[in-house]
C-alpha cells in the first residue's frame, strides 16, 4: 500500500481485537472521530481491517467495484449455519439463485402476504394479558418466524417454533463468536459450544428436510411460494433440479435472514416508543384517523406516513444489520488507498447513521427528520439499512411492510412500557443488532 492508513495502536498479538470485542459500536465511533474517513485495525496477528466512512467509497465497494470483493469473514463463517445459499454464495451461483428467488419478493407478490402478517400479530396478542410483563423481543422473534414460515414455505410451524427459534439462536451466537475470534477450534473438538452447535444444526436440518419431503410428496404441486419455486426450478443448461441440500441451504438462509432482523427492528421500535411518548401519541392519532380501530391492510400503508417515518428512523438509530463487511479478492484502489487480497473492508450502518455531518442531533429519535427531503440531501450511502448494489437485501420491501403492519396492528390495542421505568436497553452487536438481555415490557391495554 502506497499511503499508510492510520488507526489506533493495538496489542502485540491480538492487535485491536480485544478493544473491539469489548464494545464494538463505541470502539468504531471513537476510531472515526479520531482518524476520519478510513481507519486501520489489526484483528489478530494477520488480519487487516479497514473501516470506511466516506459514502462515495462505500458505493465503490458495494456497487461499482463489487467484483473485487467477496462477503466478509462473518458471512463466510455463517455458512456453518446457512450453507451455500443466496446470502453466502458468490459469483455465478449467487446470481442464478437471486434470479430464481426474486419473484417471491416482487411487490405484488409480497402484498399477498399482508393478511398473514396481520393475522399472526392478532394471534400473538391473543396470548397477551393486560398488565403482565413479557419479553417483547422473544415475542417479536416468534411472530416474525411464524410469518416467514407461513409466507415462504406455506406452513405454520407454531408447535416447533420455540425449538427452531432456539436452534437458530445457538447457531448465530456460535457464528458471531467464531467470526470475531482468531483462534479456530474445529467443530470435531467436543467443546460445549461445538456440541450445542452441532445439536442445533441437527434440529434445523430435521425440520427443514421434513418441510421439503412433505412438499415433494404432496399432490398440490404448489409453486406460488418460495419453497414451491425452489423445488420447481430447473437449471437452464442441464435441466436438473436443485438437490435437497441446495433447497435446504436456501430455506435455512431465509429462516435466518428473514426473521431476526425484522424482530430486532420491532423491538427497537417498541423501546423507542416507550421512551418517547410524544412520538407514540402522534402514532396513535394517525392510526385512529386512518384505521378507526379496524385491522390494517396493505392498501392502508401509503396512508400511514408517520408509521413509516418511525420505521425509517428506527432503522437509522438501530440498524438490524449494523455492519456490512467485504473481503478483497483482487487488488483494488478505493479513494487514495490500494487494498490487497485478504484485507477486510468494513462499512457500518450503525456508524454512518449517527454521523453528525449528515444528521442533526444524531443520537436523538426524531422520526420527523425523514419527512422532508433528507434522503435527497445526503449521499445514498449515508443511510443504507438494507445495503446496496447487487447484494442489496432481497427482503427489504417485505420487511418494511411487515414492520408497518405489525406496528399498526399491535399499537392500536396495546401500549408497551418498560418493565423497569428508566431502564436503558443497550444494543448488542452480534450478527445482528439486538437488545442486550431481551426487552421486558409491561402490556397496557388501550381502551
Ligand atoms: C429490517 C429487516 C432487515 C434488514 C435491516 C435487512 C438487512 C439486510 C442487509 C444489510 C443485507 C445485505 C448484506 C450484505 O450485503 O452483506 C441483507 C441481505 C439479505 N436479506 Fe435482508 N434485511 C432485513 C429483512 C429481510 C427479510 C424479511 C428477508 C427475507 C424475507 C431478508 C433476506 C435477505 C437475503 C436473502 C439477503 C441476501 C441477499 C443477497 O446476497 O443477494 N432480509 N439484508
Amino acid at each position: 500500500m502506497g499511503v499508510t492508513v492510520q488507526g489506533p495502536r493495538g496489542l502485540p498479538i491480538s492487535g485491536n481485537l480485544l478493544a473491539f470485542r469489548k464494545d464494538p459500536l463505541q470502539f468504531l465511533r471513537n476510531a472515526v472521530a479520531e482518524y476520519g474517513d478510513v481507519v486501520h485495525f489489526r484483528f489478530g496477528p494477520k488480519r487487516h481491517v479497514y473501516l470506511l466512512t466516506n459514502p462515495d467509497q462505500i458505493k465503490e465497494v458495494l456497487v461499482t467495484k463489487q467484483d473485487h470483493f467477496k462477503k466478509g469473514k462473518g458471512l463466510q463463517v455463517a455458512r456453518a449455519v446457512v450453507g451455500d445459499g443466496i446470502l453466502t454464495s458468490e459469483g455465478q451461483k449467487h446470481m442464478r439463485q437471486r434470479r430464481l428467488m426474486q419473484p417471491a419478493f416482487h411487490r405484488e407478490r409480497i402484498a399477498s402476504y399482508g393478511q398473514v402478517m396481520v393475522r399472526q400479530a392478532v394471534e400473538l396478542m391473543e396470548e397477551w394479558k393486560a398488565g403482565e410483563v413479557r419479553d417483547i423481543h422473544d415475542d417479536m422473534m416468534r411472530v416474525t418466524l411464524a410469518i416467514i414460515t407461513e409466507t415462504m414455505f406455506g406452513k405454520s410451524i407454531k408447535e416447533g417454533a420455540d425449538k427452531i427459534g432456539h436452534a437458530i439462536d445457538v447457531g448465530l451466537k456460535y457464528v458471531a463468536n467464531k467470526a470475531s475470534s482468531f483462534i479456530d477450534i474445529p467443530l470435531s473438538v467436543p467443546t460445549k459450544s461445538n456440541r450445542q452447535f452441532v445439536e442445533s444444526n441437527e434440529t434445523l436440518d430435521k425440520t427443514i428436510f421434513s418441510l421439503i419431503e412433505e412438499r415433494r410428496n404432496s399432490q398440490d404441486g404448489r409453486q406460488d411460494d418460495l419453497l414451491g419455486m425452489l423445488l420447481a426450478a430447473r437449471d437452464e443448461d442441464d435441466g436438473q433440479g436443485m438437490t435437497d441440500e441446495q433447497v435446504r441451504d436456501e430455506v435455512m438462509t431465509i429462516f435466518v435472514a428473514g426473521h431476526e432482523t425484522t424482530a430486532n427492528t420491532m423491538s427497537w421500535i417498541f423501546y423507542l416508543l416507550a421512551t418517547h411518548p410524544q412520538v407514540e401519541a402522534k402514532l396513535h392519532e394517525e392510526l385512529a384517523t386512518v384505521l378507526a380501530g379496524r385491522l390494517p391492510t396493505v392498501e392502508d400503508l401509503p396512508k400511514l406516513p408517520y408509521t413509516n417515518l418511525i420505521i425509517s428512523e428506527t432503522l437509522r438509530l438501530y440498524p438490524a444489520a449494523w455492519t456490512i463487511n467485504r473481503e478483497v479478492v483482487k487488488e483494488v484502489t478505493i479513494g487514495e488507498y490500494t487494498y490487497q487480497p485478504g484485507d477486510t473492508l468494513m462499512m457500518s450502518q450503525f456508524v454512518m447513521h449517527r454521523l453528525e455531518r449528515y444528521y442533526e442531533q444524531p443520537d436523538e429519535f426524531v422520526p420527523e427528520r425523514f419527512a422532508g427531503d433528507l434522503l435527497k440531501r445526503i449521499p445514498t450511502y449515508a443511510y443504507f439499512p438494507f445495503g446496496g448494489g447487487p447484494r442489496i437485501c432481497i427482503g427489504n420491501n417485505f420487511a418494511l411492510m411487515e414492520a408497518a403492519l405489525l406496528l399498526a396492528t399491535i399499537a392500536q390495542r396495546y401500549r408497551l412500557r418498560l418493565a423497569q421505568p428508566g431502564q436503558v436497553v443497550e444494543p448488542e452487536p452480534l450478527v445482528t443488532l439486538r437488545p442486550k438481555n431481551g426487552l421486558p415490557m409491561r402490556l397496557e391495554k388501550r381502551e
